[in-house]
């Protein structure tokens, strides 16, 4: 068996899939299990689509991303029935036929309209179906049984050897377009030319990408959500933090690097103590470690770098029970990733529902549950220099924490944040993107 080749993989993905739906529909009362990919959203008052984005159901059985209107029908004990739309079309591309490691495994019926598929359905009434209202067709409305979903949403956190296999490939692809970004920025390009230059080596467009790159220079690294990509080079690089990732058969990368433009500067320093410090962290993504502590372990690790380079002046215990950290790393350690970037089931507290808390005063975090074999998150610490949010510890009475003039030092370069994606196994963590930058 070749652990890199989905191909091979790909049987006990499906066995597996197979199971979990078995027990989904016992849970929910149906005899069939619908997924619909999806349709196509158009804009309002226009004939003009959205970036088409497959049900992640689907694509959790099929390594299938782009095609509309088709179907996956499982019943027990029966192959796997795809309904595949290839329509006569002279306006676009249509799907290619049917081909790849997994037709072998399903029934496929090709169709040509979408309609076509009606008469293929097992009775509506008995089906489970997972997809959103648009995708309804005749009869077939998606009833998303919560008993269902709780149970499928929970059990997508254990990842199969296939899942693992096309995540480490979209890492790959990933990791080769950081380093053009890397030298583009080292180049003194815009932050819409290192874009451009990161899409070209990704060989993915902004629509292919999971999740809207992050490229952001000098002080917008302090915007967490920076996507505006300056058209002109600031007058000076000083800094440059890019959060990016990639999609292999619809499983996500979520990257980010920071870089220095001056490899001997404070700044850089502080960059390689973030990285030495996060892969502290990745190390500590074990069986049995609950999320939520190595949240509040990062924000202690963070903030005693903080203090070694003279910004904060407590004790990183001080700073955390004050708030004073947040306003430092504003936002959570991570999330579960796979087919969604943001995956599901990051509070589940059972495969029966329930929500797991986040800690007091943690509104941001995303994944409060204690990690499992399989399971794959990304670790993602960062240190930021963001006024809105220094100004509030000044007006909660705690600005003494701060060397202010450590903070004007630290501004101009925005922010640090160091992200890979790790998979917690029955021993050693397994960091998915550290091998891939090799
Ligand atoms: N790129 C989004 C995130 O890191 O969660
Ligand atoms: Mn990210
Ligand atoms: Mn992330």
């Amino acid at each position: 068996m070749d652990a890199a080749n989905p191909a091979q993989l790909y049987p006990q993905h499906l066995a597996v899939l197979k199971a979990r739906a078995d027990e989904a529909l016992a849970r929910s009362g149906h005899d069939h299990l619908l997924i619909p990919s999806g349709r196509r959203h158009y804009q309002l008052f226009d004939d003009r689509d959205y970036p088409f984005a497959v049900n992640p159901h689907f694509k959790h059985w099929l390594p299938l991303t782009t095609v509309t209107d088709s179907w996956l029908v499982y019943t027990p004990g029966q192959r796997p029935k795809v309904i595949y739309l290839q329509p006569f079309d002279y306006w676009h591309v249509v799907p290619e036929a049917p081909a790849g490691w997994w037709v072998g495994h399903c029934e496929v019926h090709v169709i040509r309209t979408p309609e076509e598929a009606l008469p293929l359905l097992p009775p509506a009434a008995r089906c489970a179906i997972l997809g959103e209202a648009n995708s309804t067709l005749g009869d077939y409305a998606p009833n998303n049984p919560a008993a269902a979903l709780d149970y499928l949403h929970y059990q997508r956190s254990y990842k199969t050897p296939y899942e693992l296999a096309l995540m480490r490939l979209a890492q790959r692809r990933a990791a080769h377009a950081h380093r053009a970004a890397e030298r583009a920025f080292r180049a003194g390009a815009s932050e819409f030319e290192i874009h451009m230059a990161y899409c070209a080596a990704a060989q993915q467009d902004a629509t292919e990408v999971p999740y809207q790159n992050i490229v952001a220079l000098n002080t917008h690294g302090a915007v967490l959500h920076y996507t505006e990509l300056d058209r002109d080079p600031p007058a000076e690089s000083l800094s440059f933090l890019i959060d990016a990732g990639a999609s292999h058969c619809g499983y996500a990368a979520d990257i980010t690097r920071t870089y220095a433009a001056d490899r001997g500067s404070e700044f850089q320093a502080m960059i390689e103590a973030v990285d030495a410090a996060q892969q502290d962290m990745c190390a500590a993504v074990r069986a049995g470690a609950d999320y939520r502590q190595l949240h509040l372990d990062a924000h202690l690790a963070l903030m005693r770098i903080l203090r070694d380079f003279g910004v904060l002046k407590v004790s990183p215990e001080a700073a955390l029970a004050t708030g004073v950290s947040a306003a430092f790393f504003p936002h959570g350690l991570g999330h579960p990733i796979g087919l969604q970037v943001h995956d599901v089931a990051g509070f589940a507290a059972s495969d029966r529902g329930g929500t797991l808390p986040r800690p007091e005063g943690h509104p941001y975090l995303r994944m409060t549950r204690v990690l499992e074999p399989g399971m794959v998150v990304t670790i993602e610490p960062g240190i930021y220099f963001i006024d809105m949010l220094l100004d509030e510890v000044k007006k909660n009475g705690h600005g003494d924490s701060i060397d202010w003039a450590r903070v004007d030092h630290f501004r101009p370069y925005g922010g640090i944040r160091i992200e890979d994606d790790v998979a917690c196994t029955d021993g050693a963590p397994e960091n998915l993107t550290r091998p891939a930058f090799a």
